[in-house]
């Protein structure tokens, strides 16, 4: 890890101990990005680029079109190119100056940037989306509510709409990091999203981080 990354992590692991403390454990966010002054270099995950096999994922799936939401959307750049490809975007972030940040970045874009909770959505989003995406926020959510936040993911879905879902696995090698992110159970996985069929579980590697087991999944309503 470099010296910069090792510092913002340290930062970031003080912010979420210290909401976890106060039983708020999704605070720390908003004072991460609200404390970066704008530089993504204070934002561990912030890519500022599609995730690569969102995009594959995306492309092998040309069925998949419509109204997408894009679940703690961060920095926009995942929303950004689905609505480059042909989506109607809606993108939401509990951090308002995350969705300050993305507006700002974006200003002629087509994504409508919201303010939201997963754990308390507008209504009219239920049964409203051909496809939702989450990119590690599942695994950056306490493990107390991390099952309400997935069943409110899988209520977004409309009757033929998809989950696509990308973040740490729980593999068999130990990593000596305190969390968050905290890895995810394939078993854990696989029983979510109640009423959707799974459609592909796949495990991989980055290339700058090989000590760490990922995932992509994706499911999709299963029809009666
Ligand atoms: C690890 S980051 C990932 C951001 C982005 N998806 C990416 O891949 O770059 C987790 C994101 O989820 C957001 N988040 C966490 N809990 C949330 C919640 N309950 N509702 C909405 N967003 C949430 C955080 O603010 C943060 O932007």
């Amino acid at each position: 890890m470099d010296e910069k990354l090792a510092e913002v992590r340290e930062r970031l692991l003080k912010l979420s101990e210290a909401a976890e403390a106060d039983g708020e454990p999704l605070r720390w966010f908003e004072e991460l990005y609200g404390g970066a002054n704008r530089d993504s270099d204070e934002i561990p995950w912030a890519r500022m680029e599609p995730h690569p096999k969102m995009v594959e994922w995306v492309a092998r799936q040309p069925s998949v079109r419509g109204r997408a939401l894009v679940v703690g959307c961060g920095l926009g750049d995942d929303a950004e190119w689905l609505s480059g490809v042909g989506f109607e975007v809606v993108a939401f972030d509990i951090s308002k100056s995350s969705i300050r940040w993305c507006r700002e970045r974006f200003p002629k874009s087509d994504v409508e940037y919201i303010t939201a909770n997963l754990l308390a959505p507008p209504e009219d989003w239920l049964n409203n989306f051909d496809l939702v995406v989450e990119i590690h926020i599942l695994q950056a959510i306490p493990d107390s509510i991390r099952n309400l936040a997935a069943e409110c993911i899988r209520s977004f879905l409309n009757d033929s709409g998809h989950v696509l879902c990308i973040g740490r696995l729980l593999g068999d090698r130990f990593l000596d990091e305190p969390p968050p992110p905290w890895p995810l159970s394939r078993t854990w996985l696989e029983g979510r999203f109640e009423g959707l069929t799974m459609i592909n579980f796949t495990n991989f590697v980055n290339e700058e981080s090989p000590e760490v087991d990922r995932y992509i999944a994706s499911w999709r309503t299963t029809k009666a």
